[in-house]
């Protein structure tokens, strides 16, 4: 199994190019199969979960034409059924994005139940009540949401809880529906909004999109359509907290500041530099680093994909830090592993209390999900001596070429396989 070797200590410095949003990039693929025109989508992630969805689709008849690692060309004129069991997708979350792609252009979907991280329970009610009140008939039975309408008819729709999913989901289904529906407590997220200008570009009526009422105006079809996918929020996030975990000077180029204002916010807080450009961020971290208080929220609250980084940083801060997780309830399973590397954290539900420490150090630790296992990877590049990461299939799903970016910023992580490859790897950088 692959791991990650780690030998901590160096400030990161240097400048790192990000990739195209992968929780942008999978409902955009979903939503690519609305039409029986040709879609040409670029800045792809080329990451396990953007991969695994393409495969899912490709085994249900929608050609995929990939040019390169970040661009794919893409034609469902020829789907041959509405079936979807590719037992990889039950692993990633946006699985369920089909249903509301395949209900709104077929009026009927059968896709496995998603997995994903292992984060909290994941409910998925809201999609179903949305999917209700355009007029399916939902049914979960034999691991698969089953969906099938006569007609899909626009609706007014209230979403008890801000759900990112579910408000994609029933966007998706609300375009090919018959007249108009509203959502009301709708998500704001980036992707979201990047979702609702794919829909339009091909044709949608979608307005309101970011914030908290999107109106839909039915139309009968969709056409083709040549989209870029912005950047993501998430991995910026994650590099620009690299910055301050390791006391380095990163850039992280190709952004859009606009969606990182949570995150440079509290880096500000906690002492750091943060100067922004166009489309580009620096991060200088050359002061200690300052305790505050944090709480996770729907965007343009900080999100709770960067709970897991900013935790890592305040475990190095002085004073006492609170975080507060308030999306899902079992985000914090990572903290047994930062308590092994010397941090001082105690967690009571939902709330980390956290007394800031000088150093981590080095342990064999594991990714128990896709962001904390991130986070574990820059607490390690921060603490003293080696580490090893293991379960890095969660990092994958999520960050392309993440050890590889790190190595540039100068970076000492190797991907490694056996206790061989471990010691060479200590030889070669003892
Ligand atoms: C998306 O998950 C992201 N995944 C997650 O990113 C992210 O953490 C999350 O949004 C919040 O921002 C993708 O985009 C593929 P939600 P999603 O529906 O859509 C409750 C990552 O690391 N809820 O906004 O599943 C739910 O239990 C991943 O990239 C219901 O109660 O999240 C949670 O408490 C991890 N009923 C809250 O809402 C529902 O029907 C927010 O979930 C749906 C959700």
């Amino acid at each position: 199994m692959e791991q990650y070797a780690i030998k901590g200590g160096n400030p990161l410095v240097g400048e790192v190019e990000i990739g195209g949003a992968k929780n942008a990039a999978l409902p955009i693929l979903a939503a690519s199969l609305m039409t029986d025109e040709t879609v040409f989508i670029e800045n792809i992630p080329d990451v396990r979960d953007t991969n695994v969805l393409m495969s899912a689709m490709q085994d249900i008849g929608v050609m995929m034409k990939k040019e390169g690692r970040h661009k794919a060309t893409i034609n469902a004129a020829n789907i041959n059924t509405t079936v979807v069991t590719n037992d990889k997708l039950k692993k990633i979350r946006a699985s369920y994005y089909l249903v509301g792609a395949l209900l709104g252009k077929y009026k009927e979907a059968d896709v496995v139940l998603p997995g994903g991280c292992d984060i909290g329970s994941r409910a998925i009610d809201q999609h179903i009540k949305g999917f209700e009140a355009l007029g399916a008939e939902v049914k979960i039975e034999f691991g698969r949401i089953r969906a099938k309408a006569e007609h899909l008819r626009g609706n007014h729709i209230y979403m008890d809880v801000v759900s990112v999913g579910a408000t994609i989901n029933v966007m998706m289904a609300a375009t090919l529906a018959e007249g108009k529906t509203i959502i009301e407590n709708a998500a704001k997220e980036p992707h979201v909004v990047d979702l609702a200008n794919f829909l339009n570009s091909m044709g949608a009526n979608i307005r309101g999109a970011g914030t908290d009422v999107i109106r839909i105006q039915g139309v009968q079809r969709l056409h083709g359509s040549e989209y870029m996918i912005i950047p993501d929020q998430i991995e910026a996030g994650t590099f620009m907290f690299a910055a301050a975990i390791t006391k380095g000077d990163v850039t992280v180029k190709n952004v859009i500041t606009k969606h990182l204002e949570s995150i440079t916010s509290k880096l500000l807080e906690i002492g750091c530099e943060v100067k922004e450009e166009d489309d580009c961020v620096r991060v200088v971290a050359s002061k200690p680093l300052k305790h505050t208080q944090v709480k996770t929220l729907p965007y343009p609250g900080f999100p709770t994909d960067m709970q897991p980084q900013i935790t890592v940083a305040l475990a190095l801060s002085q004073g006492t830090s609170i975080v507060t997780e308030s999306i899902f309830e079992n985000r914090f399973k990572y903290v047994d592993e930062l308590i092994r590397m010397g941090a001082n954290i105690k967690v009571e539900g939902n709330v980390a209390v956290i007394n800031g420490m000088k150093k981590y150090t080095g342990a064999s630790i594991s990714a128990p999900d896709l962001r904390a296992g991130a986070a574990l990877v820059l607490a390690a590049l921060a603490a003293e001596g080696y580490s090893t990461v293991d379960d890095i299939r969660y990092i994958e799903r999520g960050y392309e070429d993440f050890h590889i970016k790190l190595q540039g910023l100068g970076a000492q992580i190797d991907l490694i396989e056996t206790e061989r490859d471990f010691q060479k790897f200590k030889l070669k950088t003892g």
